[in-house]
């Protein structure tokens, strides 16, 4: 019998930082699978390893032990040039505070991930402003970012995480720098994009955000722990 292939498949995940004598732990043998169309949320205090998962799981950062599969590649074992087509081609980012080059448009910034691969300016072009249209962004395609509102900086983010159809979408604090009503909006459209069938692992310290995914992880003190399904 074949084993079943999980999008994200992390077992035993140790990483340690070493800082003169001292040793932290960030992850003390952590296991995680995803599934292709989950929404997952990993809800964890400060300094408690959310960012340094989220490393590993974006293939930004290696680890001492264990061994991570993303779609079944072994990610332990790739060079680096290797790791940056994994995470151009595999995965969208989403940043607490957006992460949009000022000096660009909003157009121009989605266009990146696809430029990086090599496209043409003028499908670039064509294909980007096709996802900020979905997004509600297609009347600010030639603004710069600091002529948007947050919320509009947002969603022109998640347009550059989805422009090249990664099959994970990483969030890491989406709505930290949102006020409550626009951060729910941003909830609310990657409720909508999980719908689509978009994969979301989203990582938060807020309960009341985390609860708009679909199942919730905890990560205290670099373990992780019972996962809840949410609704
Ligand atoms: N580059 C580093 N060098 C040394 N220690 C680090 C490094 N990055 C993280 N740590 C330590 O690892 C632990 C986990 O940090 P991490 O940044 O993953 O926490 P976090 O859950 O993202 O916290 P926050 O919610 O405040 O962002 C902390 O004790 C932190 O001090
Ligand atoms: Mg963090």
């Amino acid at each position: 019998m074949q084993e079943e292939t999980h999008l994200i498949d992390m077992r035993q995940i140790h990483k340690r930082f070493v800082m003169g004598d001292t040793v932290v732990e960030a992850l003390k043998g952590v296991s995680l699978s995803v599934d292709e169309g989950e929404f997952l949320g990993i809800l964890g205090p400060s300094g408690s390893g959310k960012s340094t998962l989220m490393n590993v799981i974006g293939c930004m950062d290696t680890f001492q032990e264990g061994s991570y599969r993303l779609m079944g590649i072994p990610m332990e074992t790739l060079e680096d040039d290797k790791l940056t087509i994994v995470r151009n081609r595999l995965i969208g980012f989403i940043f607490q505070r957006y992460h949009l080059i000022g000096k660009y448009t909003v157009l121009q910034n989605v266009m990146m991930p696809l430029l990086s691969r090599g496209m043409r300016y003028e499908e670039a072009a064509k294909i980007a402003a096709q996802k900020l249209s979905m997004l509600d962004m297609g009347k600010r395609l030639d603004h710069k970012p600091n002529e948007l509102s947050g919320g509009q900086q947002q969603r022109a983010a998640i347009a550059r995480a989805l422009v090249g159809n990664p099959k994970l979408l990483l969030a890491d604090e989406p709505t930290g720098a949102l006020d409550t009503k626009t951060g729910k909006d941003v909830l609310k459209l990657f409720q909508e994009l999980n719908a689509m069938g978009h994969t979301i692992v989203m990582i938060t310290h807020d309960l009341s955000v985390a609860e708009s995914a679909k199942r919730v992880v905890r990560i205290i003190d670099g373990e992780l722990y019972a996962e809840e399904e949410t609704n």
